[in-house]
């Protein structure tokens, strides 16, 4: 018989594992013009498509994924997010990136935003969407561009090894397209932006954000990586 494979541990999400209500605040104040979205329907269109959103948290996006989409599921390997999603009638099951709860060939689009795909590592979690994605697939990574001031520079002065420019390079080796997203975050009040930047920094980067941000709104950059199914054996 074989042996079991070691379940991969999660990569730490602080912001979402130890606030998920702030957590929650953030995420609609995120990208308030939907810049996101108007770009993952032009270059991973889903409508009546079958979607997974991969380390989906508490499943914040899938609503909209699910107004359009033949299906939606989340993946999430927390157990209590996976919890509080379901506990809002979403469809999340247990897993990773690295082992997705889903048949080969079974799903149109993978979507992971902020999750698990940052550049060098996520190997396995790009050889597990490329399994469970039909042919005429497509794969989208969402993630924040730390290229980009001033939220950009509060994430590098954090993670000082972050080489933003190394994970373009990783995802372009990897055969992925890639587009740089300008976003606005609108939070309703100072306060709510005040703790917000409190979960995503240290307590010096945070009180250097506070200062910075004057009023309601910040511009946050994106980038979104894109590869088809397949692409990376042509
Ligand atoms: C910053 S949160 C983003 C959540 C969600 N995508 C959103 O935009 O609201 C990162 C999420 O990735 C999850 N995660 C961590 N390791 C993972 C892995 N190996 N595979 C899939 N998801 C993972 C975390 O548990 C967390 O929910």
């Amino acid at each position: 018989m074989g042996r079991a494979r070691p379940v991969p541990k999660p990569i730490p999400s602080p912001n979402i594992w130890h606030w998920p209500d702030v957590y929650a605040v953030e995420n609609a104040a995120q990208d308030v013009d939907g810049a996101i979205w108007t770009a993952l329907r032009e270059l991973a269109p889903f409508a009546g498509r079958d979607v997974v959103d991969v380390g989906c948290g508490e499943g914040f996006h899938l609503p909209v994924f699910a107004a359009e989409a033949a299906s939606v599921v989340g993946v999430e390997p927390h157990p209590p997010l996976v919890r509080r999603a379901r506990a809002r009638g979403l469809d999340v099951r247990e897993g990773s990136a690295e082992r997705l709860p889903l048949a080969d060939a079974s799903v149109d689009v993978v979507h992971a935003r902020t999750a698990y795909f940052f550049g060098p590592g996520c190997e396995p979690g790009l050889a597990e969407a490329e399994r469970v994605m039909r042919p005429g697939g497509v794969l989208v990574v969402v993630d924040l561009d730390a290229t980009v001031p001033p939220y950009g520079e509060w994430m590098r002065a954090d993670l000082p090894r972050y080489d933003p420019l190394a994970a373009e390079r990783f995802f372009a080796r990897q055969g992925f397209t890639m587009q740089r997203i300008r976003t606005t975050w609108r939070f309703p009040d100072r306060r709510t932006c005040e703790k917000v930047l409190r979960i995503e920094f240290s307590a010096a980067v945070a009180e250097r954000a506070i200062a910075a941000v004057d009023g309601v709104e910040l511009p946050v950059g994106y980038r979104l990586h894109v590869r088809r199914a397949g692409l990376h054996l042509q």
